[in-house]
């Protein structure tokens, strides 16, 4: 069984108007259960919308999505928020800034249906303080520290706690790095590789870094139009270079990966 099904995706926004826009054209797209794959293409070349339509942020003209086994094209985003971790460029999306570190893994961890916020206790808190500490950022002796006074990489480390301490059975990383400076993204990026390989979590990472994209995780699929243009792994993804991937797109995709913010290294 996949960890994860995208079959056929199709969304077109303001669909029957002058703007209609599609943004998924029949996509699809198959994860092994603790596959790690990378996410390349343009600007508006849907990736952002590929990772709403799995979250359920709208719905589908056509397709189906299968999680772990269970079919949950039809589910609402707030059902499927449980078994989905996610992450964004912008570092406050997603914690709450005003509750403390502890607090905002608390509220995360409770997400265990098991678990009720009040009944966070010595123990789990013990437990945050470890994880924290392994993140070797100092924040472990901040876990009283609200959010919103946290760094923007502090803030995406304590993130990826947040999305992944609940083990949900899909992580998804949109450009998460991006608002962080070079040698921050690269320490956040290294906590990635760690957690998603610790948690044998599927993920799939949205990045404009080629470097990173053919470095992190087993995999790499290039996005344009809406669609999958290339889908590397292996052998042949070990051989690919930067320049091989510029090389192979000017001109035969379009503009998959001619874009400014594509940064080479
Ligand atoms: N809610 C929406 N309503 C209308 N159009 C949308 C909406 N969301 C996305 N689009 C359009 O769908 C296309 C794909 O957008 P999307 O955000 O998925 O691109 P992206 O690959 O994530 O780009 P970027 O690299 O800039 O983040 C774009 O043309 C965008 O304008
Ligand atoms: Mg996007």
């Amino acid at each position: 069984m996949k960890a994860l099904s995208l079959i056929g995706l199709k969304k077109t926004f303001e669909r029957g108007t002058p703007n209609a826009k599609l943004a998924l054209d029949n996509l699809s797209l198959e994860a092994e259960a603790g596959e790690f794959i990378t996410i390349l293409g343009s600007n508006g070349a849907g990736k952002s919308t590929l990772f709403n339509a799995i979250l359920g942020k709208f719905r589908l003209d056509r397709g189906k999505i299968v999680l772990d086994g269970e079919d949950i094209t039809r589910l609402r985003d707030y059902q499927r928020a449980y078994s989905i971790g996610c992450l964004y460029q912008d570092p406050m999306r997603g914690t709450a800034p005003n509750m403390t570190i502890e607090e905002n893994l608390a509220l995360a961890y409770t997400r265990k249906a098991s678990r009720s916020f009040f009944a966070v206790n010595r123990k789990d808190s013990a437990y945050f303080r470890t994880l924290l500490a392994e993140l070797h950022l100092g924040l472990e002796d901040r876990m009283k520290t609200r959010m919103g006074l946290l760094s923007g990489g502090q803030r995406q480390a304590a993130s990826l706690l947040m999305a992944t301490i609940a083990e949900p059975k899909l992580l998804l990383l949109d450009e998460h790095t991006a608002a962080l400076d070079p040698g921050t993204a690269a320490q956040v990026l290294e906590l990635t590789r760690r957690i998603v390989a610790e948690r044998h979590l599927t993920c799939l990472m949205i990045t404009h870094n080629m470097q990173s994209a053919l470095e992190m995780g087993s995999r790499t699929v290039v996005m344009d139009s809406g669609r999958i243009v290339l889908d590397v792994s292996g052998e042949e993804r070990a051989q690919l270079t930067v320049p091989d991937l510029l090389s192979r797109f000017r001109g035969t995709a379009g503009h998959a990966l001619d874009n400014d913010r594509m940064l080479l290294g």
